[in-house]
């Protein structure tokens, strides 16, 4: 399972990157908006220089015609962007134009595994259940995760499964559990599953006795 960045912000995708486990970035129009300032394609193309994989850009029209003429101007700031649109009849539908055109699709805000279903019929390129927005209202976020990943393995669909509003560490070993191609993580989570108390008590200790053994 790959792992995105969920964010907009430069700094934080510029360390994650230096971790060298970072494969794409996520962003929608809350992330974009926290960039004061910024034009949204100044923001996706910063992201690019720092990341070489898939970056989506989300578009905010309501009606197939305009998502497909946002999706088309996104596509041509970078190759690597991939355009957001949601779950819906008219999202489907420019997923298909726009595949049409070559431009690789992320079908957002996604909550079950019929509209996952669609999407892939529609030919998306990235199906995003999201996790977390399904727990706050006390459902099993990841059962859609699961449920995707066996549906498309099962009829041989290629879109690929990103499991996103991940928000805590489990939701990382859950959704790679569960198949999902790729999880796009908040970098504060992603600060949260890589730190183990054990790790840094280990280096401290082995540090310690380094020291001891030079001092003999
Ligand atoms: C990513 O593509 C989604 O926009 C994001 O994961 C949503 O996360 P949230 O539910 O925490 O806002």
């Amino acid at each position: 399972m790959r792992i995105f960045l969920d964010t907009a912000n430069i700094d934080e995708i510029r360390e994650a990157a230096r971790w060298g486990i970072l494969s794409g970035v996520t962003t929608n129009p809350t992330l974009v908006g926290k960039t004061s300032g910024k034009s949204h394609e100044r923001v996706i193309q910063e992201i690019a220089e720092i990341v070489d994989g898939p970056i989506s850009a989300e578009t905010v029209s309501l009606d197939t015609a305009g998502m497909v003429e946002e999706g088309r101007r996104f596509a041509a700031w970078h190759p690597n962007v991939v355009v957001k649109v949601p779950s819906t009849p008219n999202g489907w539908a420019a997923v298909k134009q726009l595949k049409q055109d070559g431009i690789r699709t992320n079908v957002t805000l996604c909550f079950s595994a019929n509209q996952a279903l669609f999407a892939a019929l529609a030919g998306a390129y990235i199906i995003s259940p999201f996790v977390g927005r399904l727990d706050d209202i006390s459902e099993d976020g990841m059962q859609v995760v699961r449920d995707t990943v066996e549906i498309y393995r099962k009829h041989g669909l290629t879109t690929l499964v990103l499991a996103a509003s991940i928000r805590h560490p489990l939701h990382i070993i859950d959704a790679a559990k569960a198949g999902a191609d790729i999880a796009t993580v908040p970098f504060k989570v992603l600060e949260q599953a890589a730190k183990h108390p054990l790790t840094d008590k280990g280096i401290e200790a082995f540090l310690a006795d380094w020291r001891k053994f030079q001092e003999q």
